[in-house]
């Protein structure tokens, strides 16, 4: 059996958010985000009658004052991913990176190591989208101060990030799961980074500037993320791209040079295309 899981939401108007922070601390909850006016709690285990009275007194207020609050409770089985750990899956080499699956492998000698703990999220290094964007990061000559990472999935590409330089690292993912995947994935690698749920770099904490923004993520979330992506790039600052169909590439290209970049490089390999791009100085 896999672990258990339970989500509440909470329908809430605008202005309620410091309200809330007593149940962020609260030690069972794993993560907080807000979606338009929901905002939902992810706690671990199946939550009992009787614990629901720790949330529900500081809820039900909030509900009463916000006049048109509505909570629901609900049962989250999908979050049973770590069913999948296991150690099947074999070491892969993506240039000098080195992903593994199992702590009791040894790395390849001048490799750089990459452990990932946690399978249960897009991004163990097998996809071409994922190579592509860790080729692009080890082309990189300059190392970033500041980085974003959009679409992190198991945060296999902050990892990378981290391992190359020291840099102030956020990543963000739309899926509660995928956060969850990258933050056990930081602890077993000693990685000191934010994983927050976020659409996009809609949450607080990814305001930029940064001089490095990678997002992995198709071309309609890409076409959707230009004007937050290319603002918030540092001068210099460069965006890796990637989980692009060669067929919609060229619209990418037109939407981010329309917003400012310039095309440094464009790598396509079956049906998929990586792009990185520069904002001048
Ligand atoms: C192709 S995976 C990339 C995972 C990893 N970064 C990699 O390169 O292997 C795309 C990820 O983007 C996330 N995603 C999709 N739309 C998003 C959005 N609007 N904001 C943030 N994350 C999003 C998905 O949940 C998924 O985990």
């Amino acid at each position: 059996m896999g672990e258990r899981y339970t989500q509440f939401n909470l329908r809430l108007p605008n202005g309620y958010e410091a309200c809330l922070n007593d149940v962020a601390r609260d030690e069972r909850v794993l993560l907080c985000w807000w979606d338009r006016a929901v905002f939902s709690v992810l706690l671990s285990g199946v939550i009992r009658a009787e614990e629901r009275r720790r949330f529900e007194p500081v809820l039900e207020s909030l509900v009463a004052e916000a006049g048109i609050g509505q909570l629901s409770f609900e049962r989250v089985e999908d979050y049973s991913w770590r069913e999948m750990r296991q150690a099947r899956m074999e070491p892969l080499q993506v240039g000098r990176f080195w992903i593994y699956f199992d702590a009791n492998v040894s790395a390849p000698e001048g490799s750089v190591p990459l452990y990932l703990t946690e399978v249960g999220a897009f991004g163990t290094g097998h996809h071409v989208t994922t190579g592509h964007c860790l080729q692009a990061l080890e082309r990189l000559t300059q190392p970033p101060r500041r980085v974003a990472d959009v679409g992190c999935g198991s945060g296999v590409l902050s990892l990378a990030i981290a391992a190359l330089w020291d840099t102030e690292l956020v990543a963000c993912d739309i899926d509660p799961k995928s956060v969850l995947v990258t933050r056990d994935n930081f602890a077993a690698n000693g990685v000191n980074a934010q994983a927050v749920r976020s659409d996009g770099m809609a949450h607080p904490s990814m305001q930029g500037p940064y001089d490095l923004i990678v997002a992995n993520v198709l071309n309609d979330v890409l076409q959707e993320l230009a004007p937050d992506i290319t603002a918030r790039l540092s001068p210099q600052g460069k965006a890796i791209l990637s989980g692009i169909s060669i067929s919609g590439c060229d619209r990418i290209i037109d939407l981010y040079t329309a917003h400012g970049l310039t095309l440094e490089h464009r790598q396509e390999e079956r049906g998929w295309a990586t792009l990185v791009l520069t904002r001048p100085l």
